[in-house]
């Protein structure tokens, strides 16, 4: 039972409500003030920090020696972007295994670019469909690469990568993953999953600053992508061959959000890499959705299909259920959550990563519970 007990705004170390959402997210109070200072961007010591982190890019990979890290200025997007129009060449073909907003924004790069590509869709409640993709790379010789979304934040779906990077690996094409909201929490590792590319960003799992993306790719297929991108400030080839030179980004770098990075890459260390940060969002994400189900509310997809990053349920059908009231109530008590961004239900989203544990959720599991008795409902109606 949720017992509604304090009707106090919760807040962060630094004052602010803890972030329940896809990002930007709640940072801890040592990541943000390791932003305290101003490095001149051609420092020995920033240098020294830029190797520091892209070396600890690639060991989240286990791909010493045969990967490289190659960061970018910007959101996710960008460096999305910059993957696409690196990796796929003018006179290759893209097939994309969309479910949901972010494999939808890839083909949208890909119109921009001009790139040549087919889609492979299912609903945004189904992983991406591998004997399909079998059956797709076995007829169509011209396809060259394949791009896949790890977890299609749009619902919060696990897509199986594994699976994904036989099929490609079997039928000799290159693999490359967004794995933006995964990265650092769900496995990608080189020694198990074939891939050429991968990229994520600063703020997600890896709980720095927003304001830059990476992207880890194999040095061989790095070095394959001279000349291919059709943009300048996205060009990751011209952006690695730079910082092999002198090891400095080519434009203004966000000093900052590298400081940040840095100092959040050591808390992801201590909390044990992969494992122990994937352990605690798993945590997370179980309080929140037993506790959810417990006053009524579904989810939409299956525990098996879920990743432990963000969570979609079913609209409240109680005519007293208003989901404005519902945000703005939860915002008063030091928690925000996101709206959905699904076509097949209407939802709403919570999220369990960023620097969140066991008891944030519990406790925003009561703000959840006061909003209910405000608004006189015991037990949600949805959708199962
Ligand atoms: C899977 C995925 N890809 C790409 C992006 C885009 O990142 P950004 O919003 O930082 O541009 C997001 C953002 O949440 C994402 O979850």
């Amino acid at each position: 039972m949720i017992d509604s007990t304090s009707h106090e705004a919760a807040s962060s170390p630094s004052g602010d409500p803890y972030l329940l959402t896809p990002g930007p997210l709640t940072t801890s109070l040592t990541v943000k003030q390791a932003m305290l200072h101003d490095y001149g961007s051609r420092d020995a010591n920033f240098i020294e920090l830029n190797a520091r982190i892209l070396d600890r890019l690639v060991a989240i990979v286990k791909g010493e020696g045969r990967y490289v890290a190659v960061p970018l200025q910007g959101s996710g997007t960008f460096v999305v972007e910059a993957m696409i129009g690196n990796f796929v060449p003018a006179d290759g073909k893209l097939l994309i295994l969309i479910n949901g907003a972010y494999g939808q924004r890839i083909a949208k790069i890909c119109d921009y670019y001009k790139r040549s590509y087919q889609i492979q869709e299912s609903p945004e409640d189904v992983p991406v469909d591998t004997a399909l993709l079998d059956a797709t790379l076995e007829a169509d010789a011209a396809i060259s690469h394949v791009v896949v979304v790890h977890c299609e934040t749009t619902s919060g779906i696990l897509n199986p990568l594994q699976q994904v990077s036989q099929v490609v690996a079997r039928h000799n094409r290159s693999l490359l993953i967004d794995s933006m909201s995964a990265f650092g929490a769900l496995p990608v590792d080189s020694t198990e999953i074939e891939f050429d590319a991968v990229v994520a960003s600063s703020n997600k799992c890896l709980e720095g600053a927003p304001g830059m993306g990476f992207c880890v790719a194999r040095e061989s297929a790095m070095e394959k992508t001279e000349g291919n991108s059709p943009s300048l400030v996205l060009d990751l080839y011209d952006q690695w061959r730079a910082m092999q030179k002198n090891r400095q980004w080519r434009f203004t770098p966000p000093t900052h959000v590298l400081l940040a990075f840095d100092q959040a890459l050591s808390e992801y260390e201590e909390e044990g890499g992969v494992s122990g940060r994937g352990g605690r969002y798993r945590a997370n994400c179980d309080v929140l959705v037993s506790g959810m189900r417990e006053m009524g509310f579904t989810t939409l997809l299956p525990d098996e299909l879920q990743a432990p990053i963000i969570v979609t349920f079913h609209m409240p059908t109680n005519p007293e259920f208003d989901f404005n009231a519902f945000y703005d109530g939860l915002k008063d008590q030091g928690y925000v959550i996101y709206p959905g961004k699904l076509t097949v239900a209407d939802s709403f989203r919570m999220g369990c990563i960023g620097r969140l544990d066991q008891q944030h959720m519990r406790d925003a599991l009561v703000a959840v519970r006061n909003m209910l008795d405000q608004f006189g409902i015991e037990s949600v109606n949805s959708i199962s």
